[in-house]
């Protein structure tokens, strides 16, 4: 088990009540902080009052935007547990990431072990309403003070918290995506398939347009043809058409779409259903296609921030893809009663993903 050194707030947070959470918009009372550097490896892990890191200016992470981050939620379930979904797959996907980055890569007892004992300390801040969890941002900054484009020898691992509702502010209704035909997001052999700031901050030109025009995110295309569908802004993401359920191709180690935990799961109870899943290149055309011919019967996105989310219209070009009458479809709804029923302890862990706080 890790040694962390704890060190309480003196002055605890008013908490905000779960009904008027939002979705990362406030903050729990302490974080989780260690140290890397060249020689020493990982040290002094602590917890401390959440607050302001004191930096170097020069940081390599202010320059060359050397660091990354993961998503994971502790749940609150009926008998008033606290869980964990599979930080295991975060802590590894973290490591991917580091690797990619050139950041030092922490290990995953680290990972776990810190993820759980920050949790312990913001158990109070769990909320208890039904959809909200507290969602865990661990994250990794190059903190060397230099200038030069070099990897850096030093960093900080860092877990903040933020008790959550929805990621959507419509919550489970089904939204609208914007089919992104001008800007694109990876291309073979880049950073797509890893979760590093950098792939956020190129795509919110795109987004904010879309937001603009009603639209909720962008789908994105390959970055090499424009052809193929990839992932949305916040999520990943499948359709399913006349039976069959597509989603692209996403790898731990190469690739251009992230690899998503929910993503992940998800697939493997389709399977375990008996769904044919096509993991692979779907092309848009081929999607409005289906959807003139009525045969894409649902689209839905999976995240561990936006969870199971429905899609009801997607804008192509001059083209548009109404889906199910604007309603969640079946299937959609079957994959988020599951995944929400396991997550929150309403169903039976029967595949090893709960990890108790
Ligand atoms: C998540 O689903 O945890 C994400 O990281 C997506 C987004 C909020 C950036």
């Amino acid at each position: 088990m890790l040694d962390i050194k704890i060190t309480k707030t003196t002055t605890p947070k008013t908490k905000a009540p779960d009904d008027q959470l939002g979705f990362g918009k406030v903050f729990s009372d302490h974080m989780f902080i260690i140290d890397y550097n060249e020689g020493q490896g990982w040290h002094d892990a602590r917890i401390v009052p959440y607050g302001p890191l004191p930096m170097d200016p020069s940081a390599v992470v202010f320059h060359y935007a050397q660091e990354c981050f993961e998503g994971l939620k502790a749940y609150r379930t009926a008998e008033d547990k606290i869980q964990l979904f599979r930080p295991d797959c975060n802590a590894k996907r973290m490591q991917n990431t580091q690797e990619r980055l050139c950041l030092p890569v922490i290990p995953e007892d680290i990972f776990v072990d810190a993820v759980k004992a920050l949790v312990e300390v913001e158990k109070d801040f769990v909320p208890h309403l039904d959809g909200s969890s507290l969602y865990i941002r661990p994250f990794t900054i190059a903190t060397t003070a230099q200038l030069g484009v070099h990897a850096a020898h030093d960093a900080q691992f860092i877990i903040i918290c933020s008790p959550s509702g929805a990621y959507y502010a419509a919550g489970l209704a089904p939204i609208k995506i914007y089919v992104e035909d001008t800007y694109t997001r990876a291309a073979p052999g880049g950073t797509g398939f890893i979760k590093c700031g950098g792939n956020y901050a190129a795509s919110l030109l795109a987004g904010e347009i879309a937001e603009k025009r009603g639209y909720s995110q962008v789908l994105w295309l390959d970055g090499l043809e424009q052809k193929y569908v990839e992932e949305v802004g916040a999520m990943n993401i499948f359709f399913k058409i006349d039976g069959k359920v597509y989603t692209a191709y996403a790898n731990d180690t190469d690739g251009t779409v992230l690899p998503g935990v929910t993503r992940r799961s998800v697939i493997e109870l389709l399977e375990e259903w008996g769904y044919d899943v096509v993991i692979g290149k779907l092309a848009i055309e081929t999607i409005m296609q289906a959807s003139k011919e009525g045969k894409l019967e649902e689209v839905f996105g999976t995240g561990t921030a936006a969870v199971i989310s429905p899609v009801k219209q997607l804008d192509y070009k001059t083209d548009v893809a109404y889906i199910n009458d604007g309603e969640i479809g079946p299937l959609t709804q079957k994959i988020y009663d599951t995944m929400t029923g396991i997550q929150w302890g309403r169903l039976p862990d029967t595949k090893g993903w709960i990890v108790p706080v």
